[in-house]
């Protein structure tokens, strides 16, 4: 594996072995590296492609400065991890290599009613962030495919308008296709996520119920209406221990936030929740 810290290096390196006919698969992170992010490294090399994966902590994705502070750095077993993948390059950028001029100055993109719902409504800024790191980091990438999870299934919603937007912006622009991966799971359910190394033991044995919640909506739909699923859900996660922030039901491809079922339509529900002040987020298609 090759690592590169400078955009210059990485930059020309991607463009010799794009000459010589290489398909390039990008697998953006912010490290803390787990089975997930391998099985999208995964995906990449079964698709042919040199595998890129990026490991930068994005600054401006952060809403909460405590929460940007706790997150977990572990580049060291990150590395281990990506050469047991055989992932083929790791770019590891400084701040000043992703941005340059500064984190103000950094493009600016909008996503309209996507970012004013669900995660865009309790992390405000989040996905302005997102948006400026990704479109930074494919100008340096060129990727031909861009491999993202589907836990963070609004984050691939905002991903693919951003996508359409650069084209917008620059017809020359190289849109990689966006391949979103399943979800991996924990043994109970729990997402993979690199927040859930901050559970504790306790937390940790409760944090499936998540996964339980989304299970449970999936199986009654048809037997009652989505807001007595949703208040049941609710209340479980209280006596467990969560902070529930939302349980909703989207139209699949819009996140037009739906009250009840629709017969027909393509929905996801979607839930956040704190748990000993770690927020989780999961998803499940109906
Ligand atoms: O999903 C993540 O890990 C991050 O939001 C991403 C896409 C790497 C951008 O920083």
């Amino acid at each position: 594996m090759v690592i590169f810290k400078r955009v210059s290096d990485i930059s020309e390196y991607i463009k010799r072995q794009k000459a010589a006919g290489a398909k390039v698969g990008f697998v953006p992170t912010m490290g803390a590296l787990h089975a997930g992010h391998l099985s999208l490294v995964a995906a990449a090399k079964n698709a042919g492609c040199l595998v890129v994966c990026s490991i930068f902590v994005n600054p401006t994705q952060f809403n909460d400065a405590e929460d940007f502070k706790k997150y977990p750095i572990t580049t060291d077993a990150d590395v281990e991890l990506l050469l047991g993948a055989n992932c083929d390059v790791l770019f590891l950028p400084s701040e000043a290599e992703i941005y340059p001029l500064g984190t103000k100055a950094a493009s600016a993109f909008s996503f309209g009613y996507l970012e004013t719902v669900l995660e865009g409504e309790h992390r405000p800024g989040h996905f302005k962030g997102v948006g400026q790191v990704v479109s930074r980091l494919l100008q340096i990438v060129s990727p031909d495919f861009l491999f993202l999870g589907a836990k963070d299934f609004q984050q691939c919603c905002i991903v693919r308008h951003l996508l359409i937007q650069m084209v917008k912006a620059d017809a020359c622009f190289p849109a990689p296709e966006l391949v979103v991966c399943p979800t991996l799971r924990e043994p109970d359910g729990l997402a993979m996520s690199s927040r859930n190394r901050r559970l504790s033991e306790g937390q940790r044995a409760v944090a499936g119920n998540i996964y339980r919640c989304l299970v449970s909506i999936q199986a009654k739909q048809a037997d009652a209406p989505f807001a007595v699923l949703k208040k049941e859900c609710d209340d479980m996660l209280k006596s467990k221990g969560f902070h529930p922030e939302y349980i909703s039901l989207a139209h699949y491809e819009t996140l037009e936030l739906l009250d009840e079922f629709q017969n027909g339509r393509p929905m996801i529900v979607l839930i956040a929740a704190v748990l000993g002040g770690v927020r989780l987020i999961d998803n499940m298609m109906l």
